[in-house]
């Protein structure tokens, strides 16, 4: 089979990394893919969010599949426009990819559907979310509707910190059309956990539970990133949680989106809070997770096309996926300054020595006119190890970091560890 992944991060990484190992996977090819994809696959100098481009060149090359990865195309059809094409796609429509790209949509879609969720109110005028805001009380969360590169949800202590927000978001237009409108909601506490699961429109099969850490710095302070490190298992999500969130959260979803008419085939990311009245969703997102991906996919022993395809085909219940015993840990090594602003263009040294002792992801990389492997990006690396338990994980990843290095590198220490 001739395939395409369309993205160019570290979760494309590790999505092209798995297919590159499946025999069935004759040709591989990224767009726009990165320095460490060019090692498995070849790269394509397309945008990701360029659909027109995208469809001719995978119809030009005579693709036999092509998956998706990133939220900005899922959001702009892309799985559609493929479709459409007769060319067979791995990911949400834009119809179902809604779920990410309208916070509006998916909490009432939870609400109709008695999804458990944190209580919450839609707002489009200003003067009407400032006095809910006042009437509520601090902590309170406030949202922008739409993609905001995942900057956009501020869970504020204050009822003024929560007056800013707002403001910059609908007034200030900090994030454009998509804090037009905001969702404000209570403010829920508790261990926050991720589960990705895999989707054929009607069958969900979850993955491993994982975690994430959204912040910048050592002890979660500082700002919210992307995520600079992931594990998985989480030791959280005990097989009673696994139960009840298959039974009124998971499958539910699927079900609703089926009932909409909007049947979702891909990867749903459920983002859950574990609070003291049960898990509740914090979040959906409509792809894999980046960095969550890189060890969950290191864990996974079925080979992937065969699971992606089933997805499109509607197969998924006939498919044992299969995970490895043991747990994984990747590290996100950044550009120093990210997320706020960093500079580009270091070489980095110990690639080779690392890959000895760890899976090194690449995000944020490309090769210079001298052949260099430079940093390109806030999230640079993500160094990934298995271990036959979490702490082994951890140790073996931070292992395989210490010989990597470049001007200004940023890493946190405690990964898995908080
Ligand atoms: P989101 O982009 O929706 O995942 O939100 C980013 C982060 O904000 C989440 O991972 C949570 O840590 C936090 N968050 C979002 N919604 C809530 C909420 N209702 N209560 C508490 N924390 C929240
Ligand atoms: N790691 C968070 C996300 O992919 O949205």
């Amino acid at each position: 089979m001739k395939v395409l992944v369309v993205g160019g991060g570290g979760r494309e990484h590790a999505i092209c990394w798995k297919l590159a190992q499946s025999p069935k996977v004759a040709e591989l090819y990224c767009a726009p893919g990165n320095a460490g994809i060019a090692q498995v696959a070849t790269c394509v100098p397309i945008k990701a969010t360029d659909v027109d481009a995208m469809v001719k060149w995978a119809k030009e090359n005579a693709m036999d599949f092509v998956m998706v990865a990133p939220d900005d195309p899922l959001a702009l059809g892309m799985v559609d426009a493929l479709e459409k094409a007769g060319i067979p796609a791995f990911g949400p429509r834009a119809n179902a990819a809604i779920i990410e790209a309208s916070k509006a949509f998916s909490k009432e879609l939870m609400k109709k559907y008695n999804i458990p969720t944190a209580k919450y109110e839609t707002f489009t005028d200003l003067d009407a979310a400032l006095s809910y805001i006042r009437e509520q009380g601090a902590p309170i969360v406030v949202k922008a509707d739409g993609l905001a590169l995942g900057k956009g949800v501020v869970v504020a202590a204050t009822v003024a910190e929560a007056e800013q927000a707002v403001r910059e978001m609908m007034e200030d237009k900090k994030f454009g059309d998509s804090g037009s409108t905001v969702v404000i909601e209570e403010c829920m506490v508790g261990p926050e956990v991720t589960v990705l699961a895999f989707c054929d429109g009607e069958h969900l099969v979850p993955m491993l539970s994982s975690q994430d850490h959204k912040r910048a710095y050592d002890g979660n302070k500082g700002p919210n990133t992307g995520g600079m490190g992931a594990f998985c298992p989480s030791p959280n999500y005990t097989p009673e949680i696994a139960q009840f969130c298959t039974k009124h959260i998971f499958q539910p979803t699927v079900d609703a989106l089926k009932a909409e008419g909007r049947p979702f085939k891909g990867v749903i990311y459920f983002g859950l809070m574990l609070t003291k009245d049960g898990p509740r969703v914090v979040e959906y997102n409509a792809r894999f997770g980046d960095p969550e991906t890189q060890p969950i996919l290191s864990m996974l022993d079925t080979d992937l096309i065969d699971i992606f395809q089933a997805c499109v085909n509607g197969t998924l219940d006939k498919v044992d996926i299969k995970w490895k015993a043991g747990a994984a840990c990747c590290i996100v090594l950044a550009s120093g300054g990210y997320p706020v602003s960093y500079q580009s263009g270091y070489p980095i040294s110990g690639l080779d020595e690392a890959g000895k002792l760890a899976t090194v992801f690449h995000a944020g990389t490309k090769r210079n006119d001298n052949g260099e492997i430079v940093n390109a990006g806030g999230r640079v690396l993500g160094v990934t190890a298995v271990g036959r338990t979490l702490g082994d994980a951890i140790e073996k990843a931070y292992t395989a970091c210490k010989p990597i290095s470049w001007t200004d590198m940023h890493m946190r220490t405690d990964i898995g560890k908080v």
